[in-house]
C-alpha cells in the first residue's frame, strides 16, 4: 500500500484482512511522509514501512530514485499496489513493472473533478460549488498522470442541498471504506478484465 494521509483507507482494507475478507498479505507500506496517520496505523498494527521522499536524496539521480521504490517492493515480495491517498505520482519504472497492478480511489465520480490539485477537501468543495447533485468514488488504474488510468469501479451518493464538503466527505469515505476492499476481493479472484480497453468486473 502506498499513502501520505490519515490512511482511513488503509486502516479499512487492513480489518477486512483481519476479517478474511480479502486474502491477500499486506507486506508494506511506502509513504512520502512520516508523519501520516497511515504510518501510524502501520506502526500500530506491525506492517513493514518505508518513508522514501524526493527531498531526502537531492543528489540522486531519477533512475537511482525509482530503483529505491524497486528495491523495496522486491524485498517484501510485492505483486500488487494499492494506492490509498498517496501524494505523489509514481514513477515509470514502477508503472512499467506493475502495469495494470496498482489501483487508485478518487473521492468523486472521474473523468470529473480530478486531476492535479482535486484531493481532500478541495473536491468535495468543488463538487458542491458546481451544483451536482451526485458525488461518489472511483477505483481506478493508475498511469502517469492524475486520475485519468481506466476506470474500474463508480458508485454514486447524493449530495443533498444541505452538503457542505465534511459531510459529503463522511458519505464518500463510508463508500471507499466499503467498496476498495470489495473490489480487492475482485482482483483476487481474478475477475477484473480488460477488454477492449476498458475494464470489466464479473
Ligand atoms: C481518500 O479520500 C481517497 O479517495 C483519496 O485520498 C483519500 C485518502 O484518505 N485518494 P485516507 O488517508 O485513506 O483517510
Amino acid at each position: 500500500m502506498f499513502a501520505s494521509g490519515t490512511g482511513t483507507n488503509f486502516k479499512a482494507i487492513l480489518l477486512s484482512r483481519k476479517r478474511n475478507k480479502i486474502k491477500s498479505d499486506i507486506n508494506l507500506l511506502i509513504s512520502n511522509n512520516s508523519d501520516c496517520g497511515a504510518v501510524k496505523i502501520a506502526k500500530e498494527s506491525g506492517i513493514d514501512f518505508k518513508i522514501i521522499n524526493r527531498n531526502f536524496y537531492p543528489g540522486l539521480s531519477d533512475k537511482n530514485f525509482d530503483d529505491l521504490f524497486l528495491k523495496e517492493l522486491r524485498k517484501s515480495k510485492i505483486d500488487f499496489i494499492v494506492l490509498a491517498g498517496y501524494m505523489k505520482l509514481l514513477n515509470k519504472e514502477v508503472l512499467r513493472k506493475y502495469k495494470n497492478r496498482i489501483i487508485n480511489i478518487h473521492p468523486a465520480l472521474l473523468p470529473s473533478f480530478g486531476g492535479k490539485g482535486m484531493y481532500g477537501a478541495n473536491v468535495h468543495r468543488a463538487v458542491i460549488a458546481s451544483g451536482a447533485k451526485v458525488s461518489g468514488i472511483t477505483i481506478h488504474f493508475a498511469d502517469e498522470k492524475y486520475d485519468e488510468g481506466k476506470i474500474i469501479f463508480q458508485k454514486c451518493c447524493d449530495v443533498d442541498f444541505e452538503d457542505d464538503e465534511n459531510s459529503l466527505s463522511q458519505k464518500i469515505r463510508k463508500l471507499e471504506h466499503k467498496f476498495y476492499p470489495e473490489i480487492i476481493r475482485k482482483f483476487e479472484e481474478k475477475k477484473v478484465l480488460i477488454l477492449k480497453n476498458k475494464v470489466k468486473v464479473i
